[in-house]
This record gives C-alpha cells, sequence and structure tokens, in this order.
C-alpha cells in the first residue's frame, strides 16, 4: 500500500514536471523515443481510465511508444499535431481504438507496431487516413477473429506487412481472410509478407495453397519476401513460380510437413524458381518424425543426379536451409529422395545440420561446384563417400561435427576427403569419433584458419602446413603432450598473428619426459583459451592445473635426479641439493683466503670480504 501511495505521489511529481504527459501515465524520453508507461500504481488499483489527449511531444523524438503491464485497463489516449512522429508502438494497451479517428492526430506515421493487444476485429475505417504507413507489423493478438478485406487499403505506400502470433486463441481466421485482406492491399511496390505462426496446431486447415493466398489483387507481383513460418502446414500446394515472380525470400520453416510423395513437383518447382535468392525449410517436422529413432543418411556424390530426383537449383538460388528438418522419406523408398544439382554455378550455402528421415536413405549431392558453406553437423550420419566434398572446390566453411565418421576419416589413407577443398577456412569434426587422423589428411588446407577438433579421441595431432590457422579447438581429447613439431609451427604461427589454442580437458601430463612441453605453454606466444580447465597430471596421477603448475621446478627437479621429483622437499637429498653447492663455495673461498693469506697480508682487514668469509668458514668448518 505504501509503495502504491508512494508511486501514485512519485508520479503527480513527474506528471507536474511534464505537461503533456496523459493522466495515468509515466512518461519518459529515451533517445528518439517518447515512452508513456501505464503507471503500475493506476494498473493496481484498477483506476476507472486513463488517457487523455497527447501533444507537443518534444521535437527529437520521432517514436511514440505506449506500454501498460495490464491489459484491463482502459485507455482513451487521443494525439494531436504529432505530424514529426514517424513510427508508433502500442503494446498490451486496452485502447477502444474502434473508433475511427483513433490515429489522428498521428497520422502522418510511416512504421505502425501494434503488439499484445485484446483486439478482436478490424474493420475497415481501423486505419483510416494513415496513407504514409510503410510496415506494418501485428503480434500477438490471440483474440483477433475478424480481418475486413479492405482494412489495409489505407496504407497506399506499404512496403512491408508482418502477421505473428495470430488468433491463437479463437483460430477463426483462415487464409481465405489473409488472401482477402492482402488483395485489399493497393500499394504497388509492397515487398515483404509475414504471415508467421497465424495458425496454431488446433487450427484445421493444413493445407495451404500459395498461389490462392495472392491470388486476389496484385501483392504478388512486386512480392520479394514472403515468411510462412510456423503455420502447422502439411500440404504446401501451388507453383509460386508464376505467382510469385519477383520472389527472393522465401521460408516455409517450421511447418509438419507431412505430404511429401504428393509435394514433389512443388519443391522441384520452388528450387527451380527463377528469381529465388534464399529458402528456409528448416525445423520442418514430420510428425511421423517424432516417433522415429536414430536414422541414418548415407552422403554420396551423384555427378549427374542419375539415382535420384533432380533438383536443379534455380539461377539465383543461393542458400537452403534445411536444419532441424525431418524429411518423410517412405515414399522413394529405395532412390535417394532428392539431388541437389546446380548448373548455374550458384548455391553458396547449404545448411542441412541436424537434418534427418524417417527411414533410412541416401543423400546425394550432384553438381555443387559454387558452394561455400556447408553444414552437415550432427546429422547422426556413419557413412558418407570420401569423394563428397571433392566436387566442391570451393568450399571455406565446412561443419561436420556430431557424426560418426571417425572411421571413415582414419581410413582415408589416400588423403581423399579434403584434397580439393584448399580454399577451406572454417573444419569443424568435433565429436566424431576420431582417433586419429592420417597423417597428410590436412595437409591441402593451406587457408584453414579455424579447426575443431573438439571432443574425440585423438592422441597425436598433425598441424603440418596448416600456414593460416588462427584458431584449434583440441579439448577434450586424449592428448598427453603436443609434439616438438606442432608446437614449433604453432610458435612460428603466434609470432605473425595471434593464435588461440584450447588444450582444455586432455589427460595432459606435467611429468620429466614431458617437460619441454610443459615449459613451452608457460612461454609460448600462442594464446591459450580455457586456461582455468587445462589440467595436467603428475608422475602420480595427482591432477593439476596446466598453467599454474610450476613448470621451472619441474625442469630443475627432473635435470637433478631421476627420482627427484618424488622427494619430498625436505628430504635429505633436496636439502643437499641446496647446501652442497654452498659448502663448494665456501671451501673454495676459504681455499682461495689462505692462500692470499699465506702471500698477501694486507688483505687481513677487518672489512676485507675473504676475511669475513675465512670467520664464516671457520664457523662452517669447524
Ligand atoms: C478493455 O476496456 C473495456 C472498457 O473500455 C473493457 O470492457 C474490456 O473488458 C477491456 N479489455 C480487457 C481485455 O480487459
Ligand atoms: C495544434 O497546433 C495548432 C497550431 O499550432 C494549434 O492551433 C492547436 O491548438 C494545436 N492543437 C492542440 C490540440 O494542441
Ligand atoms: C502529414 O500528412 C498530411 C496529410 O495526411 C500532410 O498534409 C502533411 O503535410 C503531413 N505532414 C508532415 C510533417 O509530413
Ligand atoms: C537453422 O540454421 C540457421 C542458421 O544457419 C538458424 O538461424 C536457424 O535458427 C536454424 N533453424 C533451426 C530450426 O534450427
Ligand atoms: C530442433 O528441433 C527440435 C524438435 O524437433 C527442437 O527440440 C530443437 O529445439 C530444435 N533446435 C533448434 C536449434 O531450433
Ligand atoms: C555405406 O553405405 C553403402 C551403401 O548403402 C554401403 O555399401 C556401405 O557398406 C556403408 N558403409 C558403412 C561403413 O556403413
Ligand atoms: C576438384 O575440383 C575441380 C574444379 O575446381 C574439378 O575439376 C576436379 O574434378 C575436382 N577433383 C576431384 C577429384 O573431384
Ligand atoms: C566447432 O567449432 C566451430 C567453429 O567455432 C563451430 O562452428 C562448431 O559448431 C563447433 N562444433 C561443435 C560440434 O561444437
Ligand atoms: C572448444 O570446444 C568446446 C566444446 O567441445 C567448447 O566448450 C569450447 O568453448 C571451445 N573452445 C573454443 C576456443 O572455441
Ligand atoms: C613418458 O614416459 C612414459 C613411460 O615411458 C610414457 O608412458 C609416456 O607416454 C611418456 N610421456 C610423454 C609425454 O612422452
Ligand atoms: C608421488 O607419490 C609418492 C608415494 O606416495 C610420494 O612420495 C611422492 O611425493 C609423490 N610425488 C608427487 C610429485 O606428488
Amino acid at each position: 500500500m505504501l509503495v502504491i501511495i508512494a508511486s501514485l505521489i512519485l508520479s503527480l511529481f513527474v506528471k507536474s514536471t511534464q505537461a503533456s504527459c496523459p493522466k495515468g501515465f509515466i512518461c519518459k524520453v529515451e533517445k528518439d523515443t517518447f515512452e508513456l508507461l501505464c503507471n503500475p500504481a493506476v494498473d493496481m488499483l484498477k483506476l476507472q481510465t486513463v488517457g487523455g489527449l497527447l501533444t507537443d511531444v518534444p521535437p527529437q523524438t520521432t517514436r511514440v511508444k505506449v506500454k501498460c503491464f495490464n491489459r484491463r485497463v482502459p485507455v482513451a489516449l487521443t494525439f494531436a499535431n504529432l505530424s514529426h512522429v514517424r513510427e508508433l508502438t502500442l503494446e498490451s494497451v486496452n485502447v477502444s481504438a474502434s473508433e475511427s479517428n483513433f490515429f489522428h492526430g498521428i497520422s502522418n506515421i510511416t512504421h505502425l507496431v501494434l503488439r499484445d493487444l485484446s483486439l478482436k476485429r478490424l474493420e475497415k475505417g481501423y486505419f483510416e487516413g494513415l496513407t504514409d504507413v510503410r510496415s506494418l507489423t501485428i503480434e500477438h493478438l490471440d483474440e483477433l477473429e475478424y480481418l475486413h478485406p479492405d482494412v489495409l487499403k489505407p496504407f497506399s505506400s506499404l512496403l512491408s506487412v508482418a502477421f505473428r502470433y495470430i488468433g491463437s486463441a479463437c483460430n477463426y481466421l483462415h487464409y481465405d481472410d489473409y488472401s482477402k485482406m492482402l488483395g485489399g492491399i493497393q500499394s504497388s511496390d509492397l515487398h515483404t509478407v509475414v504471415l508467421y505462426a497465424i495458425h496454431t496446431s488446433k487450427h484445421a486447415e493444413t493445407h495451404l495453397n500459395i498461389d490462392n493466398l495472392f491470388s486476389r489483387g496484385t501483392v504478388g507481383t512486386s512480392l520479394k519476401y514472403l515468411d510462412l513460418g510456423h503455420n502447422n502446414v502439411e500440404f504446401f500446394l501451388g507453383y509460386p513460380i508464376k505467382t510469385l515472380p519477383s520472389l527472393e525470400y522465401l521460408s516455409l520453416a517450421e511447418n509438419v510437413i507431412l505430404g511429401s510423395q504428393f509435394m514433389t513437383v512443388f519443391w522441384v518447382q520452388l528450387i527451380g524458381h527463377r528469381t529465388l535468392k534464399t529458402l528456409d525449410l528448416s525445423g520442418m517436422n514430420s510428425r511421423a518424425a517424432a516417433t522415429s529413432g536414430d536414422i541414418l543418411f548415407r552422403l554420396t556424390v551423384d555427378d549427374d543426379c542419375s539415382g535420384a530426383i533432380r533438383m536443379t537449383i534455380g539461377p539465383q538460388l543461393q542458400s537452403i536451409s534445411l536444419n532441424n528438418s525431418t524429411l518423410l522419406a517412405h515414399s522413394f523408398t529405395k532412390s535417394a529422395p532428392f539431388c541437389f544439382f546446380d548448373i548455374h554455378g550458384v548455391l553458396k550455402y547449404i545448411d542441412v545440420a541436424h537434418a534427418g528421415c524417417t527411414t533410412p536413405i541416401t543423400c546425394s549431392i550432384g553438381q555443387v561446384r559454387a558452394l561455400e558453406y556447408f553444414n552437415m553437423q550432427n546429422l547422426n550420419t556413419a557413412n558418407m563417400s570420401t569423394d563428397l566434398f571433392s566436387k566442391m572446390p570451393n568450399l571455406k566453411v565446412l561443419l561436420m561435427g556430431r557424426n560418426n565418421v571417425g572411421n571413415i576419416i582414419e581410413n582415408d589413407a589416400r588423403n581423399s576427403l579434403f584434397r580439393n577443398n584448399s580454399k577451406l577456412r572454417v573444419l569443424d569434426m568435433a565429436e566424431c569419433q576420431l582417433t586419429d587422423i592420417p597423417p597428410k589428411e590436412l595437409s591441402n588446407l593451406r587457408q584453414l584458419q579455424h579447426l575443431n577438433l573438439s571432443g574425440n579421441s585423438l592422441r597425436l595431432v598433425n598441424l603440418q602446413n596448416l600456414a593460416k590457422i588462427r584458431i584449434i579447438n583440441l579439448s577434450r581429447n586424449r592428448l598427453t603432450t603436443l609434439a616438438q613439431d606442432a608446437r614449433a609451427l604453432l610458435d612460428k604461427m603466434a609470432a605473425k598473428r595471434q593464435v588461440d589454442l584450447d588444450l582444455s580437458g586432455n589427460p595432459l601430463q606435467c611429468v620429466c619426459n614431458n617437460t619441454d612441453f610443459v615449459t613451452w605453454t608457460h612461454v609460448s606466444k600462442v594464446k591459450f583459451l580455457n586456461m582455468d580447465d587445462t589440467r595436467c597430471f603428475d608422475e602420480n596421477n595427482t591432477e593439476h592445473l596446466l598453467f599454474r603448475f610450476d613448470s621451472k621446478l619441474l625442469d630443475h627437479t627432473c635435470h637433478t635426479g631421476s627420482d627427484s621429483l618424488n622427494s619430498p622437499a625436505d628430504s635429505p637429498w633436496r636439502y643437499l641439493r641446496i647446501v652442497l653447492p654452498v659448502v663448494l663455495v665456501v671451501i673454495v673461498a676459504v681455499t682461495v683466503a689462505c692462500f692470499g693469506y699465506m702471500f698477501r697480508r694486507k688483505c687481513y682487514h677487518p672489512w676485507n670480504p675473504t676475511q669475513l668469509l675465512k670467520t664464516t668458514s671457520d664457523v662452517q668448518l669447524s
């Protein structure tokens, strides 16, 4: 209660200093944004109405944001003279904006964001007068159940429209309602449409015909960017090649594709689309996948895609993401489901990380000679042909971590795996169950900068020829040391530029026959990463932090005697090691002094060092 009263008083104070802050709001200026926050105290007390007139926001504020914490508090807000404001965001406010003149007074905005409103209907006149709006974002309107076909008509210069997370509480809207609404758009320059998560899994509409969606009006003609992600779609129909002649980006990500056998023509058409540059098919999960266990892929090369359905890459298609998707494969049974064939030499990016199939299949790569990025991490594959990458001579990034391909690499005695990849800059072979890498396997990778070998069982690494290397991750292997030539190479490169090395999680040895290595880790210019997780084991298998281990002592101890490291600090041997030299010096000094005394009596002087030495030595010798 005290808090509430205090904040009420505070809000009164704030209000008195800012004349144009409407009743029940706290107003603040943040850079170019004028924020109106419903007073939390007002929210709590559920006072009758919040609002009033907003006018005269500071001239530098081109954005206005109205936000409440409690969506139920009715807000009655009107704007006046805000013609310099360009962006309006309404978030969690219960505006009674059904009055058609709500946006009057702020009608020169170019960006409008409506988020988390309890709006049920978007009627015809709702956006009346907002002729300048170029981008409209509508998010988290879970109660929306009606879209008037002409609701977007006022936006005559609209470039981008996004609906995300719509209608989850009601599911009354159909693709046809969106189609009508898109058909009502008068702008001829619209390039972006996002309809993401507009249908939940409760929705019965599981087929989406992209042609039908854009069958009305002219919007499809200019469209470049289309996101239809997360809509629980099981079948895509239509041929967007004709309906969307300028499309450059398409996302069908996170849908539930069931109908692949009927969709082959759709996929072939889509991949061959004349203008498409980026295709995001990630996270498409066939329902069947949910029940299937480990799925094995075999990845191979099929030069002319003779054994599979040829997917001819369109003349602009640069990027395909299939990551985290599970493809329905039963319909293809014996033959491989698809084979990318890039006759134009444009495809640069393929991401199939963590993809799967409902039955084991062979995936073939046809012509992909322009490819620069290939991510096949975590495919759960144990079988790929050793010439897989040989058709990718322009590859710069190859991520093949988390696959059980250790055997294939170990048995690649002819070093064919990377022989054609001299442009490679990043190579990820982490968690590949590697116990060994053939000595010359990496010797062609002269441009390699980043090598991840973490999480294998390597005892040895050969870094020969990696003249450009910058980051090497050798963590979590079985290394006990790094060989002299590897160290020399790293030092040579570290002299030119920063070289990062991660040796953490290895059973490194801090024992006598490894003193060189231990000393090297303390003096080398190489930058060691994860130092606090880099441990070494002494003769007794006792664990030490490598970088806190006293390498000088090790060096010293090991050079003194074979079993000296085993000696405790106060053992007679160690004692003697310190005392002996002193005794020797004393004996020599005494001898010299005695000779001096015999031949030159002058040296017998109270503060002559030889005299002092003589005295001490007398004490010691006696
Ligand atoms: C919004 O305010 C109106 C009163 O103006 C009220 O009837 C309605 O229930 C409120 N909406 C919500 C979601 O609470
Ligand atoms: C808007 O500006 C005009 C002219 O500057 C002024 O006459 C009018 O009173 C203003 N309206 C409001 C509501 O402040
Ligand atoms: C605001 O829009 C109106 C028409 O809607 C126009 O007459 C006026 O010039 C615009 N003002 C500014 C500052 O752009
Ligand atoms: C797929 O990978 C891209 C980056 O390449 C990432 O942004 C996206 O989140 C991934 N999608 C899924 C579903 O994992
Ligand atoms: C990939 O999909 C699985 C479910 O199939 C999900 O749990 C996981 O979070 C997704 N990963 C990413 C990066 O989206
Ligand atoms: C890989 O797959 C091919 C063809 O399916 C098969 O002949 C070969 O034995 C497989 N190799 C391994 C290691 O599983
Ligand atoms: C290596 O790539 C070139 C193209 O740069 C190609 O002509 C050659 O056949 C490839 N080598 C192998 C072994 O595939
Ligand atoms: C290995 O390192 C590369 C580069 O940092 C990274 O992209 C990759 O995800 C890592 N691999 C694993 C399995 O974490
Ligand atoms: C090396 O890989 C491990 C995972 O295996 C990761 O935790 C660590 O941060 C990586 N080190 C660097 C330097 O990226
Ligand atoms: C040191 O010698 C032991 C015993 O001969 C051997 O097992 C170990 O591998 C050697 N360590 C190094 C780093 O050479
Ligand atoms: C190794 O163990 C022996 C026997 O327990 C002990 O005498 C010696 O001090 C230990 N050495 C080190 C380096 O801890």
